[in-house]
């Protein structure tokens, strides 16, 4: 089975497998967003993320390959009342506008391989204007031992060195490994070694 197919049958249930409310990490960053501007949150799927930046105040696009995510997405912002726009994309294909984004936020999404991943981090960098906010927020390898989701291959998991390899230039940058219990929706529940990021593009 494709990834599509894969995350198409997993959103095809009638709950909100990581839950309606934004990832915690991303709820805790809320005193550093700006009080309006432009956002993106890229692998939105559901979009509890992006309605959650939505609420906020910001103008957001959300970009997921999944049709079946982004109808859940769109009854999200619709029952929170606010808009959202939606752009069906493979972002392995996709190319955001250089400069364009005040906020950038990037919540488990390691579905890519390394050189996949360079190049979507590459896309995101471009994508936000210079002094934007980066939000990232993804497993360690410790999440092996856990198992309550994330990836299954190796590679795809983030350290802190990958992560200042790539975003090292950010100002005030600021990369925290931790071991958490989570719950978020049925999907992302447990004990979890996650690391999480925050920095604004020079
Ligand atoms: C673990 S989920 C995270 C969803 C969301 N960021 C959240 O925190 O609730 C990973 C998301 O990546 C999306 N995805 C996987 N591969 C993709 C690709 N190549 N292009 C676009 N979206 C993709 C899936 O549809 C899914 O919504």
């Amino acid at each position: 089975m494709s990834e599509y197919e894969r995350w198409e049958r997993r959103y095809d249930a009638p709950r909100y497998i990581f839950g309606e409310e934004p990832n915690a990490f991303l709820a805790s960053c809320e005193s550093m967003l700006p009080d309006h501007g432009t956002a993106l949150a890229v692998a939105d799927g559901e979009g509890r993320n992006g309605v959650w930046l939505s609420r906020k105040g910001l103008t957001v696009t959300s970009v997921d390959f999944s049709p079946t995510g982004q109808q859940k997405a769109r009854a999200l912002a619709r029952n929170h009342g606010v808009n959202v726009t939606l752009i069906q994309a493979d972002l392995h294909n996709w190319t955001a506008s250089p400069e364009t984004f005040d906020v950038a936020v990037d919540i488990f999404t390691q579905f890519s391989d390394p050189d996949q991943r360079q190049a979507r981090w590459d896309n995101l960098k471009h994508a936000l204007k210079h002094g934007g906010l980066l939000i990232l927020a993804g497993y360690t390898p410790k999440q092996l031992d856990y198992g309550t989701g994330g990836p299954k291959v190796f590679e795809r998991f983030y350290t802190r060195g990958l992560l200042t390899d790539v975003f090292g230039d950010f100002h005030q940058l600021v990369i925290t490994e931790s071991e958490v219990e989570m719950s978020e929706g049925s999907d992302h529940t447990g004990m979890s070694a996650i690391i999480t990021l925050t920095g604004f593009k020079p």
